[in-house]
């Protein structure tokens, strides 16, 4: 990303806080006022899937392994955080081994544990009390034979997991997995002592490893933190923990949220969606707000998903049809437009990722709007010259201006979508993301998006495309059922690979033959808008979060 210059010297400047730090500080002191339109989704570790919930999880609780304090592409690399060492592989990639550092206390003074890891991990088995996080351990690590139901209905411990003393942490995987750092690094790894756990009422009153713990929760309300007295500076190469004192105030209503954040009442925008469109305007207009603004890619890919199981996308035509028919200007501005909505693309991948490739298999002609000979020969490929009639399933709001832009596109070659509404609440799990609601309502075409929950290629492509993943009974992210042995294959290799060069080659591969299936209709990488108040230090865009890291922070003197 590149930072275009600014026309204010008032600030740090446009997307300073991309790829670099703003106001790098190791003053300590103050009180860091946060703001947020809306409470956390869980206050448990195990519970929580929001992205800046994941952020605030930094402060409060340390894992193995964590993503640094780093603007640049090494912040996409876990560390160790409470182990002393990446996990240790042997077994041919799956037996991983992890050592604790010594003098780990949580915020009541006693001892952290490997055992207080198995079970978090544990945890994460138990869906039926914890849902809400993500489960990609479970695979890894349960045994189809004998499965493990989770700490609260046996007392038996998960067999995959041992630890031999108190430092020691072995996990033995089903499969190699070279991503499971990252997996260490998610706040579900964090630790709970069985003593604390309460189950599904932890998130209530959580222990801390972090720098910092819960002072006071009022639902809806606010949420202050104060420090964790027994966190201990010189056991944590990743948090700098400036800030004496956070304040959190929750639910503020978003366009009052922008006034008071950009009159100084708050210092930053804990939430993930940025500046409404009211104060987009005047921040972007003025040379001085302008220079404390971010405009950063969130990471997530905003999408159309074609289905091979509905007729007549059976036929790979009738697919490539929508490709080549779609009006890449159209959706970008249906979208948002370019600063917040996203950045053109035909690929999969996000820029960041090594795996990043120029691809554009179906050009939409010099200007981007469409090449609607490539789209009618297609068509008559498919044997359905005169065009033909389908649907496109998307929800209220800034999806449904997509789904009407991709009919409008199609419809100039004869396609002849109907636009269908499904539930917003459960869009991803009983909608888009359940494949019997695609069937009944023959949801040909589909508008979606999708971020990584680790900024890997697998974090990032597999769910979408590993027929080994699509989810019968919904939250299924591979809507279009993909199930390509080679594709297949080629994930499964790049999961015993651990040379990131060759791992990048092979999910090159992978993203190759999925657009030849024409199975996903990229549009954009989305972008966000984001407010720094000129007195907090130390901010940067997180590279594997696509949000400002809130643990980093710090004020300058006199805030
Ligand atoms: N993968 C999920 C999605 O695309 C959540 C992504 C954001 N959350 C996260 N913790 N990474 O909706």
């Amino acid at each position: 990303m590149t930072a275009q210059p600014t026309e204010a010297a008032a600030g740090a400047g446009w997307d300073a806080a991309v790829g670099a730090t703003v106001n790098p500080s190791d003053r300590r002191g103050g009180t860091l006022r946060l703001v947020s339109s809306a409470d956390v989704d869980s206050l448990d570790p195990a519970r929580t899937y929001y992205v800046w919930v994941w952020l605030l999880q930094r402060m409060l609780n340390r894992t193995l392994m964590a993503y640094p304090t780093e603007p640049g592409p090494a912040g996409l690399v876990p560390v160790p955080d409470l182990a002393e060492r990446p996990g240790r592989v042997s077994d041919g990639g799956r037996t991983w081994t992890y050592r604790l550092r010594e003098n780990l206390r949580y915020d009541d003074g006693t001892p952290i544990t490997s055992d207080d890891i198995r079970h978090a991990v544990q945890r994460v088995f138990a869906q039926d009390v914890l849902p809400g996080g993500p489960t990609y351990l479970v695979p890894l690590l349960d045994d189809p034979a004998r499965r493990y139901p989770g700490p609260y209905r046996t007392t038996d411990p998960l067999r995959s997991v041992l630890t031999p003393d108190e430092r020691t942490i072995v996990f033995r995987l089903r499969r190699p997995f070279s991503d499971f750092d990252h997996l260490m690094a998610q706040p579900c790894a964090a630790p709970v002592p069985r003593r604390a756990d309460t189950g599904a009422d932890y998130g209530e009153n959580p222990r801390s490893s972090g720098p910092y713990r819960i002072a006071a929760h009022r639902p809806g309300t606010f949420m202050h933190f104060e420090r964790n007295p027994y966190w201990d500076r010189a056991t944590d190469p990743v948090r700098p923990a400036l800030p004496d004192r956070v304040e959190l105030t929750i639910g503020v209503d978003v366009d009052e949220l922008d006034e008071r954040l950009i009159a100084g009442e708050f210092d930053i925008n804990l939430e993930g969606r940025g500046l409404q469109h009211a104060a987009q305007g005047r921040v972007t207009t003025d040379g001085v707000l302008r220079s404390y603004t971010d405009n950063p890619r969130t990471s997530f890919l905003h999408f159309v998903s074609i289905q091979p199981h509905i007729p007549p996308f059976d036929n790979v035509h009738a697919r490539r049809a929508v490709h080549y028919a779609a009006d890449k200007i159209l959706l970008q501005r249906a979208r948002g437009g370019p600063v917040t909505g996203g950045d053109l693309t035909t690929a999969l991948f996000p820029p960041r990722l090594p795996a990043h490739q120029d691809l554009d298999r179906y050009p939409t002609g010099p200007d981007l709007r469409g090449d609607l000979d490539a789209a009618r020969a297609e068509l008559a490929a498919a044997g359905l010259p005169d065009g033909f009639d389908a649907v496109i399933g998307t929800q209220r709001g800034k999806f449904r201006l997509v789904a009407d832009a991709v009919a409008e596109s199609v419809a100039r070659v004869g396609i002849r979508l109907t636009v269908k509404e499904l539930d917003v609440a459960s869009y991803f799990s009983l909608g888009a993301g359940h494949p019997e609601t695609i069937r009944e309502h023959a949801l040909g075409l589909i508008v979606t998006d999708w971020g990584a929950d680790f900024p890997t290629e697998y974090g990032f492509l597999a769910p979408l495309v590993d027929g080994r993943q699509i989810k019968r009974n919904g939250g299924n992210w591979n809507i279009s059922e993909l199930d390509d042995p080679r594709v297949n294959e080629l994930i499964d290799q790049s999961l015993h690979t651990t040379d990131p060069a060759e791992r990048a080659r092979q999910w090159g591969a992978v993203e190759r033959l999925v657009m030849e299936h024409a199975v996903i209709l990229p549009l954009v990488h989305d972008k966000t808008l984001h407010f720094r108040n000129p007195w907090v230090t130390n901010v940067y865009v997180h590279p594997a979060f696509g949000l400002y890291d809130v643990q980093a922070m710090g004020l300058a003197p006199d805030h």
